[in-house]
């Protein structure tokens, strides 16, 4: 698809034309951009992962108010609506992608298939008990989706060469991931300077994650950072101060913002080497730091009242006074709100980041630029 498209770069009403038609061809994604997605991550951009792992026991996110917008019921999506994963499938004229659980031993996912799973970190959890006797709240981790992302692989595309035709017309998305690693250290209140200290071993962790999806013959991996932490209603909640001085101009703390942008640098730097040796791959830095402080900034814009408040939780600061579930407040218009549930964002929020990666300026290639 890309030589053909290359054919009819110089003739812009060529490639409309041959854009509309292949539009009208249901199998094929935007101009046949992608024919797959494959994602990995966390609550972020989970579709039902660990809804199907946790069935069982259906915690808050598979209960009203969850999933009111669009889907109208819970989905298992940690949101009111769509995910980002969603605006990128809708604007690449693919499906909503499958989450990848329910059907991991028996699903063709002819469109591709979403391995994030809530409370994911990037490290394994063996990494913090071994190194700093910390144990995560979850089993979650990039390992044990590439495991499963490996075993579907083998599956329906078997033997290397199969393997590496499919992932070539695929869109990996690997992230966002790592927030994590950094969130439940944070909430565990412990030291902290010792983040500071893992950011290289997390970042290591998803550049490997990139080598091997390219080892397995992706061709376009998009690859986001980490976000304005330090303007999470959780994060203000537990970490309020009384030093002016501890916040910026937009009463975001200081110093998780600037933690986020420490992992952000050192993960671009990453991506930057791994280019330089990936000639012919196309590697998209994702910045969702930026596009969130677009609604940080300018939240009237977006028709966003206060960026810094949860749509979904109970009275107090920063509507933190409880967590999201079914007896909870729901203040207004999840569309007017940037946070859902004080940690995770609205649909609104990310459909304002997918918009600034799809058509930029938040991805130093436009994912809809990207074939
Ligand atoms: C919702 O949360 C509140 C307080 O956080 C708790 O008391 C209540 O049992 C929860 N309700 C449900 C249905 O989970």
């Amino acid at each position: 698809m890309g030589s053909f498209m290359g054919q009819y770069s110089t003739s812009l009403p060529v490639v409309l034309l041959i854009c509309a038609v292949l539009l009208l061809n249901a199998d094929l994604g935007l101009c046949g951009c992608f024919k797959r997605i494959f994602s990995f991550g966390d609550s972020i951009i989970d579709t039902g992962n660990s809804a199907y792992a946790g069935r069982n026991n259906p915690g808050p996110i598979m209960q009203s108010p969850y999933g009111m917008t669009y889907f109208h019921h819970p989905t298992g999506r940690v949101c009111d609506g769509r995910v980002i994963i969603d605006f990128y499938a809708q604007a690449l004229g693919l499906p909503l992608l499958p989450p990848s659980m329910p059907e991991a031993a028996t699903g063709q996912f002819p469109t591709g298939a979403n391995f994030a799973v809530f409370g994911s970190l990037a490290l394994s959890p063996n990494y913090y008990m071994t190194k700093y006797n910390f144990k995560m709240p979850m089993p979650w981790c990039l390992d044990l989706q590439f495991d499963s992302f490996k075993k579907v692989l083998a599956r329906i595309a078997p033997g290397q060469a199969a393997a590496k035709s499919l992932l070539g017309e695929s869109l990996v998305v690997l992230g966002e991931i790592g927030g994590n690693d950094y969130n439940f250290w944070f909430f565990a209140e412990r030291s902290r300077e010792t983040p500071e200290k893992y950011i290289p071993d997390v970042v290591a962790r998803i550049g490997t994650g990139v080598q091997e999806v390219i080892n397995l013959g992706a061709k376009t991996i998009l690859v986001p950072g980490n976000f304005p932490i330090g303007c999470v209603p959780a994060y203000l909640k537990a970490f309020r101060t009384n030093n002016p001085a501890d916040y910026d101009e937009f009463h975001c703390l200081r110093w998780f913002n600037d933690f986020s942008q420490k992992h952000n640098q050192a993960l671009k730097q990453e991506i930057n080497r791994l280019k330089s040796q990936n000639r012919g791959v196309k590697i998209i830095y994702a910045d969702y730091y930026g596009a969130a402080m677009e609604f940080v900034r300018n939240p009237h814009n977006y028709g966003i009242d206060d960026p810094l408040v949860a749509c979904c939780g109970g009275a107090g600061p920063y509507h933190t006074g409880r967590l999201c579930n079914k007896t909870a407040t729901v203040w207004g218009d999840p569309a007017k709100f940037a946070s859902w549930d004080q940690i995770h964002m609205t649909e609104k929020a990310y459909s304002v980041i997918a918009d600034g990666v799809l058509n930029g300026p938040y991805a130093d290639t436009p994912l809809l630029h990207a074939c």
